[in-house]
């Protein structure tokens, strides 16, 4: 297939697209294309999630099953464990996750394994495009090469097959962004590359914002997420100094932010959590070092926002302690265990830290989330607790750590003697409870 047939293909919504990793970014993205008319296959390792989704089941918030089911229903979609159904594919899109591993380095096996897969069924023509985010280089340092070696062949990129980078800038829970409507950073290895995948993302999507290559594109990601990194972290200092002070850093913040030009208000909390932000700036700190170079500001701002679960039980440990109790013994309750407001993700929530600092130092924790009904900790799994009045007048201590609106906060700060606020849900709100804010 040449360059033209394959733009052809693409216009013409003829082009069959693959999705690799069926995911929170990979399934909308696919139901997107699969709406716009084009035959899409899913493909995943997960053997309970294809069955899941081959039943029409959803296991992503964000996509409700009568929108999967839609797709099914019309042959526009499937999910298949199957790799083979790459070499019938004019597209393949690759979503896998993108780690880091124990010792905080970058895991890009499930970008390589996926590489892997493709190299071996790569067809003349395809255009192959990486979604995960990643370090600066990866398509060309470590997709790139292998696909130009695919099947022992010496393949040019540019006219035998076509690779480009465009980052994935899912708001899990949004109403307001979804994947059709965040405009999409594309770049291209070349210049061809990237004319295929911007036709394409423009199919379904609604902006598309060309970069020059495909290094760039990776490049924004990681600049987005570090900038909400390293501001989380500065504000999280500003409250921690605001302690010292004696100051509301919420009121400080509010007020900041009337200022109608050169601010923008970032919030303080227990610590970062989700598949991004905590992850994605360590890639490029990974790749500086390789480069006998330093990216300080992520590596201060991780220190920073790591140590906010031990600021927060140190707060717990500070209000029993006024009330002569110490944490062991305590009965205390986590309020919120998703990393954010509404959405029952919990990978990297500080909910585990602090939940596990607490239970290491002898309190009987237990939690309340109701879009996170069990969690698994390292110590032993949990299930969400019924917030009735009996079992917050059990409690010593509540700790707001998600500010979910289905939380009935009131019946907690009726009945619970002290809560340590970490969001400022409380806000306005009268209590009986002894409140501290962070
Ligand atoms: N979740 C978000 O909000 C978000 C936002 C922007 C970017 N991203 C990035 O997008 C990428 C995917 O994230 P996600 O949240 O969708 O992850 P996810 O864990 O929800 O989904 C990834 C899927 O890939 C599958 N998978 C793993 N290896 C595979 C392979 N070799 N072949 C096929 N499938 C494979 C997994 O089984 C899983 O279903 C990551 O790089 C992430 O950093 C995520």
């Amino acid at each position: 297939m040449s360059h033209r047939e394959l733009l052809d293909r693409i216009e013409g919504k003829e082009a069959r697209v693959a999705v690799l990793g069926l995911g929170y970014v990979g399934l909308p993205l696919a139901l997107a294309f699969a709406e716009e008319g084009f035959e899409v296959v899913g493909i995943d390792v997960d053997e309970r999630r294809v069955e899941s989704l081959a039943r029409g089941k959803s296991y992503v918030a964000d996509v409700a099953n009568e929108a999967l089911r839609a797709q099914l229903d019309g042959k526009r979609f499937r999910a298949t464990l199957d790799f083979d159904e790459l070499a019938k594919a004019h597209v393949i899109v690759v979503c896998v996750p993108t780690p880091l591993n124990k010792s905080g380095d970058p895991d890009i096996s499930f970008i390589v394994n996926s590489t892997l897969e493709i190299e071996k069924r790569l067809q003349p023509g395809q255009l192959v495009v990486l979604e995960s985010t990643t370090y600066p280089g990866t398509t060309v340092e470590v997709v790139l090469p292998r696909l130009a070696e695919a099947q022992g062949k010496r393949l040019k990129v540019g006219r035998d097959f076509f690779l480009a980078f465009s980052p994935e800038r899912i708001d899990p829970g949004s109403k307001k962004f979804t994947v059709r409507n965040t405009p999409k950073v594309v770049g291209g290895v070349t210049e061809k590359c990237g004319e295929a995948a911007r036709a394409l993302y423009a199919c379904a999507l609604e902006k598309i914002v060309p970069v020059r290559d495909a290094t760039t594109a990776e490049m924004v990601k990681i600049l987005e997420n570090t900038f909400r990194m390293v501001n989380i972290a500065m504000v999280n200092e500003v409250a921690i100094l605001c302690e010292r002070l004696g100051i509301d850093v919420w009121e400080v913040i509010d007020a900041a932010a009337t200022k109608p030009f050169g601010f923008m208000p970032f919030y303080p909390g227990p610590g970062l959590g989700g598949h991004c932000i905590p992850i994605d700036p360590f890639y490029l700190s990974w790749k500086m070092r390789t480069l006998h170079a330093k990216a300080r500001f992520i590596e201060l701002a991780g220190e920073v926002n790591s140590a906010m679960p031990a600021f927060i039980v140190a707060k717990v440990a500070a209000g029993l302690n006024d009330e002569k109790k110490s944490i062991r013994g305590a009965r205390i309750c986590i309020l919120g265990f998703a990393y954010k407001r509404d959405v029952g993700d919990v990978r990297e929530s500080p909910a585990f830290d602090i939940a596990s600092q607490l239970h290491e130092r002898g309190a009987e924790v237990s939690y309340h989330d109701p879009h996170a009904p069990e969690v698994v900790l390292e110590w032993g799994k949990l299930r969400s607790a019924p917030l009735t009045a009996d079992f917050c007048r059990a409690l010593d201590c509540a700790v707001i750590v998600t500010d979910h609106s289905a939380v009935d906060l009131d019946v907690v700060l009726e009945h619970v003697p002290l809560v340590v606020d970490s969001r400022n849900a409380t806000r306005g709100r009268t209590s009986k409870a002894r409140v501290l804010k962070l």
